[in-house]
């Protein structure tokens, strides 16, 4: 950790200009929208958008379908800030990079993080086009977003991951699911670097691991998020069959194509949890 970054005064600085472009609106909510799913940023009401690039210390998205800015407004009737796009380890970002605009959100006010992606499904009993909400995660990414002698002076450097996926979130997930007869299932995630899909063979040790779900996001942001104390939910969309699962090879071309049929579905279950929230 020879070059860590000054955290604390980075976000001082960082929230000062996000803030400043907010006009005092103060987010309650962080959404984090995961590739393909950047269009429910639309519906944010009374937006105002700031681009990643013009938050100092920010680093941008380089992804395909990650646009890279925040959205803040209103959606669901709740002050929302949506990550239109967010940080991989893949493109080059270290753990806290990634980490770095979810503590940011937490600076400016919000207590609770949603937090969504594409994922392979591992579990043979969820289909393609299935949402699964996140009962717990495998960390397999190798890397601590909370590690090193930065973060020790954001919050305590000890902290439990147990029900790290709140329980009192993840119920009305599924409450919001019956009542929008969106197909919901539950289960464990993995998450992984990438940016290669995995192995055929991994997906089978994985599976006999309990994932249930696989992708390359998610897990250094919940981790973050668990540092500070926010409430966590987590959603994937089952955007493919994991490799080998049933013959299937991963494509991102697949990814984006279930998501686009998918987008009517996921706003409805966000907004939905938000209403109620
Ligand atoms: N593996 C890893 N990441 C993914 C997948 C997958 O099958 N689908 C979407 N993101």
């Amino acid at each position: 950790m020879a070059d860590e970054m000054p955290l604390v005064e980075w976000l001082e600085e960082s929230k000062a200009v996000l803030a400043d472009r907010l006009e005092g609106r103060t987010p309650q909510v962080a959404i984090v929208l995961g590739s393909g799913l950047g269009p429910l940023a639309e519906q944010v009401q009374d937006a105002v958008y700031v681009p990643f690039s013009e938050v100092p210390h920010m680093k941008t998205s380089t992804a395909s379908g990650h646009v890279g800015r925040f959205v803040c407004g209103m959606l669901g009737g709740k002050e929302v800030v949506c990550m239109q796009g967010r940080l991989h380890g893949y493109e080059g970002n270290s753990a806290q990079e990634v980490a770095y605009p979810i503590w940011l959100m937490h600076a400016i006010g919000a207590d609770t993080l949603v937090t969504t992606n594409a994922a392979g499904a591992i579990n043979e009993g969820f289909q393609v086009g299935d949402f699964c909400v996140m009962s717990d995660h495998i960390n397999f990414t190798g890397r601590n977003p909370a590690a090193g002698q930065q973060p020790d002076r954001l919050a305590m450097r000890f902290f439990s991951m147990h029900e790290c996926y709140d329980p009192a979130l993840r119920q009305l997930a599924r409450e919001v699911a019956d009542a929008e007869s969106v197909p919901l299932r539950e289960g464990v995630y993995l998450g992984l670097l990438g940016p290669s899909f995995e192995t055929a063979a991994e997906i089978r040790a994985f599976r006999a691991w309990g994932a249930d779900t696989v992708a390359m996001s998610v897990c250094e942001e919940v981790v973050a998020a668990r540092h500070v104390g926010m409430r966590v939910l987590g959603i994937s969309l089952c955007s493919n069959m994991a490799c080998g699962i049933g013959g299937a090879s991963p494509s991102d071309a697949e990814v984006f194509e279930v998501a686009r049929r998918s987008e009517a579905n996921f706003c409805r279950l966000v907004r939905g949890i938000l209403e109620r929230l």
